[in-house]
């Protein structure tokens, strides 16, 4: 147990949605911390004197969400490689009231998709074969990253912006290409990991068109989107008897770095967190 009162919390505009403070509550009380996480609502014309006053105010770090990812690689004292590489601040830690930045989406990403896949007791892994990427946004943008640092042999982008697509293509031109999103059911041809990370699909938006009966009977297939909990994507590959793994695990993983930083202690993802945040 903890002696010293740990603030912590997640900046962003709105942010009563965030599930960050359940997430970190489950763990502040699973483990037995003394602190808190509370959601703070940060205009984008406050932010500088805003995160001003959390270093005053003596908190310990915070996780940083839509729309200030990337405004927050400038108030930063200290940038990791990771976040610099892919261009937005998710995590800072305060420390003698300099700010260290990080960006924990891609180790969510990842992780989810392993922890799943050794829990599932599944022959796969990232190094046997090629991705199929659907988005190109700031989720895709990590996502590439982490796919390369893995060792995927190759890598196929689509993206309705085939321009976007391209500039992620510049992450490792030589095992990545990119094809015309109209082309997306024939890319599925020979792909060992499918993963959606467009925002389509979601409640709310237009659904995905995709038709993935192209892909190996091995495939492992991701969508990133998390409410509805499994989408259509994940319901044609379930229908195929292919590996789902589902997006909400990567809301829970990307949180784990942020949490050990300021609390001291990597924290588990369990079924039970899972149930609390899908409530
Ligand atoms: N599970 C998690 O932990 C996690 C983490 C991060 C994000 N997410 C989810 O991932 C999704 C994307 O997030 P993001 O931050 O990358 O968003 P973003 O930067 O806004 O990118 C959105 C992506 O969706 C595509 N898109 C949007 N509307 C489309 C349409 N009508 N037709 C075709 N493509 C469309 C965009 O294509 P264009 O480039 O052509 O606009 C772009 O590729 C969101 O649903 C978000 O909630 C989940």
């Amino acid at each position: 147990m903890s002696n010293s009162f740990i603030k912590t919390g997640v900046i962003g505009h709105p942010i009563a949605h965030s599930k960050s403070p359940l997430i970190h509550s489950y763990w502040l009380d699973l483990y037995g911390f003394n602190g808190s996480y509370e959601t703070i609502d940060i205009k984008t014309e406050n932010l500088k004197q805003d995160v001003l006053n959390l270093v005053n105010n003596g908190y310990s770090g915070f996780n940083v969400t839509v729309p200030h990812k990337i405004a927050m690689m400038d108030l930063c004292d200290e940038i990791d490689d990771l976040a610099k590489t892919i261009g937005a601040v998710n995590t800072v830690t305060i420390k003698d009231g300099k700010l260290y930045g990080t960006n924990t989406d891609a180790f969510g990403f990842i992780q989810n998709i392993k922890d799943t896949v050794q829990r599932e007791n599944w022959d796969w892994s990232f190094e046997k074969g090629k991705a199929l990427v659907l988005g190109s946004g700031g989720a895709a943008n990590a996502i590439i990253y982490a796919l390369i640092k893995e060792g995927v042999p190759a890598i196929t982008i689509t993206n309705r912006t085939r321009e976007k697509a391209e500039e992620l293509q510049k992450i490792a031109p030589d095992k990545i290409s990119v094809v015309e999103w109209s082309e997306r059911n024939n890319a599925c041809k020979d792909v060992q990991l499918i993963v959606n990370t467009t925002a389509l699909g979601m409640s709310g938006k237009p659904p995905l068109e995709i038709d993935i009966s192209q892909a190996p009977n091995t495939a492992l297939v991701n969508d990133i989107v998390y409410a509805p909990l499994y989408t259509d994507l994940l319901k044609q590959a379930k229908a195929r008897n292919l590996k789902v793994v589902k997006g909400i695990g990567m809301l829970l993983h990307q949180a784990r770095p942020g949490f050990e930083k300021w609390n001291g202690k990597m924290p588990e993802v369990t079924k039970e967190l899972e149930e609390i945040v899908l409530k």
